[in-house]
């Protein structure tokens, strides 16, 4: 893909970006996790820099090399991510959680690794719920303007899904994935339809995860109040 040196439409602007899939450890060898595989997140932290942005990237569990001239923060659970995206926020003009959180972290930790017993059933893992971060990101907008951008992947009536989520999580954009078929995880190429909360529909054809990247900052530079000055 052919593009020029982009334009510093992000300049003098602080984003903050989550990527990865937080862990969720039950004891010192043992986690739940997901297959996110950060791409699209370091593909967003990538395209924001070129274009002037300060980043900070928060990242869960990717083993990705820090993309030169972004601030990272490793972190990896959700009450981790949730810290450092709520600290990066409170000076950020956009907040964009592409990180597949994890829902549920086991209601206890086991300071030992877990051992099975000879004629035992397994125990069963009581879970709890994880904060909601994009909800509250844009519940409790650090600064007037803040633009906030959500992901979902969805399967059945995606853009229905797709607009209650939307709703339900207050955000300002949520980039809708379909899950199936060449949509899979660690997949290099993505195709989406960006919802806006004001009515609008961005369709982001099947193509690099910079160009969905490109597409998501277009439409978040278009709703940033402008710059002080
Ligand atoms: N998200 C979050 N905190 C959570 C769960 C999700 O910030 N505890 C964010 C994700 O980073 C993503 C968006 O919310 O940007 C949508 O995630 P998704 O898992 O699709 O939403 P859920 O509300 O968890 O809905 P579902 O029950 O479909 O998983
Ligand atoms: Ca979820």
């Amino acid at each position: 893909l052919a593009r020029g040196v982009p334009e510093p439409d992000l300049a003098g602007r602080h984003v903050v970006i989550s990527a990865g899939g937080t862990r969720e450890p039950l004891d010192p060898v043992r986690y739940l996790g997901n297959r996110s595989s950060g791409k699209q997140g370091y593909a967003l932290a990538r395209t924001a820099a070129a274009r002037g942005a300060r980043v900070t990237l928060v990242e869960a569990s990717t083993g990705m090399t820090d993309p030169a001239g972004v601030d990272v923060v490793h972190v990896g659970t959700a009450v981790q991510l949730r810290e450092a995206v709520l600290k990066a926020a409170a000076d950020a003009d956009a907040v964009v959680m592409a990180a597949a959180v994890a829902d549920f972290r086991p209601l206890s930790y086991a300071s030992g690794k877990i051992k099975k017993k000879d004629g035992e059933e397994p125990a069963p893992v009581a879970l709890v719920r994880n904060p909601d971060i994009l909800a509250e990101v844009a519940a409790d907008r650090a600064r007037p303007g803040q633009v906030v951008v959500g992901f979902a992947a969805e399967t059945d009536d995606v853009l229905a899904n797709g607009r209650d989520k939307l709703r339900r999580k207050g955000c300002d954009l949520l980039v809708v994935n379909e899950v199936g078929e060449r949509k899979t995880f660690g997949a290099e190429e993505n195709e989406a339809v960006v919802l806006a909360a004001d009515g609008g529909e961005t369709p982001v054809p099947y193509g690099p995860k910079e160009a969905l990247a490109d597409t998501v900052w277009d439409l978040v530079a278009h709703r940033l109040p402008a710059p002080p000055r």
